[in-house]
């Protein structure tokens, strides 16, 4: 086996002369249909459901700075997308530019890394979808799913203040399932679909911002006192607790086990503490999450300091909290990049899919942040609901003003936080199987599978099948924070990829056509790079070795199956 051809590149040229081929799929999308498609994958669960959770226990109101900075992050991931995109306009994204660029070993890698941010950013949504079914089914029908049937068996579900052990996520099987069907039907289907879908969720979140901004007070981001900040860890809790620090053993951090809490080993500092005191200072983790990697490389002891320096009653939680908030709040963007992945379905792709990345982040960024101004501003951020905040603070809000029309509205808000969460499933589900249908097409999956396009519909139905079913057993299944890291790190790593593929090429090439030129690429390009990686730190150990498994996983699928049948070695083989 020849190791260099490891690193073997596809030229431009044959990118698009491949997609002159037999099994190209239909230019059916203009404009206002990639930039739907856009919006379509970007505003969902993100917005809707983890603005209150990131809100209340990472950020506190400057979960507003955390929008605008994970913002900006993909700005310059998008000005670096959009110039690949229209250089290439072929299905697959940032594999495709990856295997022209740096050849095909990064190349797998990165195909394999974009399942963490399309399949399971599907997951992900298809699980908060659940949250919101349930407030719409609560508020306008007084009907309640069973909590066993509502959440992951591994993240519980509270009920009366009580932690009840889940079953399964079932409500977020059945939309996969559905989301499925449509897509086996087709794009021309789904852009319609998608299209309704992008007008309820817009009207919602205008309405939010529109009638939500009567409800806010100043005071709720500049007057809540510091000391309401939840604890992030048993030191930050120990420290606001001087009482029950007393109690604390010589050594007792370090006979720690993993895993195992303050409270298992020395049951006596228990006492006086009431049950639900006992169960949330035994969720608190041991180490400061907040710092991520950071407090493994020993770089956050630096920037306490400024923690402590800037936190306020709008920065409760200090720097930090405002960067993990970016690294979390992240997710709410994914998706914007899926626009390159239908650059193939496009009439015009050179002009309209860098307007339509761009336009559609630009509007994603400032709806974002007014919608998390509005919800921290009606309430405290402390009692923000962590799953379905938006809803939430309007029913809330009826409550108080004794309004059977907010809480209508409430209801209203909730139906379309679902019609936003399924075109979110809907496009990115969509994007994973065109990376899946480039990667076979170059041999490195099997084609059977993966690359079969429907004779009738034209969609790739087998892989859609296949996919549908794996996420829906994820979404079911599989504790939801850990999937949400998961999609941000393997975005985040995607995004740096594709901001360094850019900029080699600039320099390898820099005679080809440049339809979109990203404006001073040099600078832009690494700014991608740091400020992606940047956030990538802020997120858990746990998380970045989840990441390197999967990765590990990936290598190993590669060398038994796709190294062996890669089109283009197989095709310089025939060569040589
Ligand atoms: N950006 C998408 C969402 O927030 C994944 O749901």
């Amino acid at each position: 086996m020849a190791w260099k051809h490891l690193f073997e590149r596809k030229t431009l040229e044959m990118l698009n002369e491949e997609v002159q081929g037999q099994q190209s799929l239909h230019r059916v999308l203009g404009p206002v249909s990639l930039t739907s498609l856009g919006v379509g994958a970007i505003i969902g669960a993100g917005i809707f459901a983890m603005t209150g959770r990131v809100a209340a226990n990472d950020a506190g109101p400057a979960v507003v700075l955390s929008f605008a900075l994970a913002g900006v992050a993909c700005v310059f991931a998008a000005l670096c997308y959009s110039e690949f995109a229209a250089m290439a306009p072929v299905a697959g994204s940032a594999y495709t530019y990856t295997y022209a660029t740096l050849g095909e070993v990064w190349a797998w890698i990165i195909g394999w890394d974009l399942i963490l941010e399309y399949a399971m950013a599907c997951g992900v949504v298809a699980a908060h979808w659940t949250h919101y079914l349930n407030v719409a089914l609560q508020t306008l029908f007084g009907i309640e799913i069973p909590p066993v049937l509502t959440s992951d068996p591994f993240t519980p579900v509270m009920v009366g203040g009580h932690a009840v052990q889940a079953f399964v996520n079932l409500p977020a099987i059945l939309i996969m399932l559905a989301t499925t069907v449509v897509l086996v039907i087709g794009i021309r289907e789904s852009a319609t679909t998608n299209a309704v879908l992008v007008v309820v969720k817009l009207a919602v979140v205008l309405l939010v911002i529109g009638l939500g901004v009567s409800y806010v007070s100043m005071d709720n981001w500049t007057g809540v006192p510091v000391e309401r900040r939840k604890d992030v860890d048993v030191g930050d809790y120990l420290r606001r607790h001087p009482d029950v620090a007393a109690k604390i053993p010589d050594g007792a951090y370090t006979g720690l086990k993993t895993g195992q809490n303050l409270l298992d080993a020395h049951p006596a500092i228990a006492e006086g503490m009431s049950e639900n005191e006992k169960t949330s200072f035994g969720n608190l983790p041991n180490e400061a999450k907040k710092w991520g990697m950071l407090a493994v490389l020993g770089i956050k002891s630096w920037l306490e300091p400024v923690d402590e320096a800037v936190r306020s009653p709008f920065m409760p939680y200090g720097f930090s909290g405002i960067m993990v908030g970016a690294a979390l709040v992240f997710f709410a963007y994914v998706g914007f990049d899926s626009i390159s992945t239908h650059a193939e379905e496009a009439v015009n792709p050179q002009r309209d899919v860098p307007l339509a990345i761009l336009g559609s982040l630009i509007l994603c960024t400032v709806l974002y942040m007014l919608v998390a101004g509005v919800i921290t501003g009606m309430e405290q951020y402390p009692d923000i609901d962590p799953k379905a905040a938006v809803a939430e603070a309007f029913r809330k809000q009826a409550v108080i003003q004794k309004s059977w029309l907010l809480n209508s509205l409430a209801g209203l808000i909730a139906i379309g936080a679902l019609a936003g969460m399924t075109s979110v499933i809907l496009v990115t589900f969509l994007s994973q199987s065109r990376v899946f249908l480039a990667m076979a097409r170059d041999g490195l999956l099997p084609k059977q599978v993966f690359a079969a396009v429907h004779p009738k519909y034209r969609t790739p139905y087998r892989s859609t099948i296949l996919t549908g079913l794996v996420i829906a057993l994820v979404s079911g299944f599989t504790p939801i924070r850990m999937l949400e890291e998961m999609v941000s790190i393997g975005t985040l790593m995607a995004f740096v990829l594709v901001c360094g593929s850019v900029l080699v090429l600039r320099i390898r090439r820099p005679e080809v056509h440049r339809p979109f030129r990203c404006p001073a690429l040099f600078l832009v390009a690494p700014a991608g790079i740091f400020v992606n990686l940047a956030l990538m730190f802020f997120l858990p150990l746990d998380t970045w070795m989840r990441l390197v498994v999967w990765l590990a996983l990936g290598m190993m699928i590669y060398l038994a199956y796709g190294m062996r049948s890669s089109v283009l070695r197989t095709r310089a083989s025939e060569l040589a």
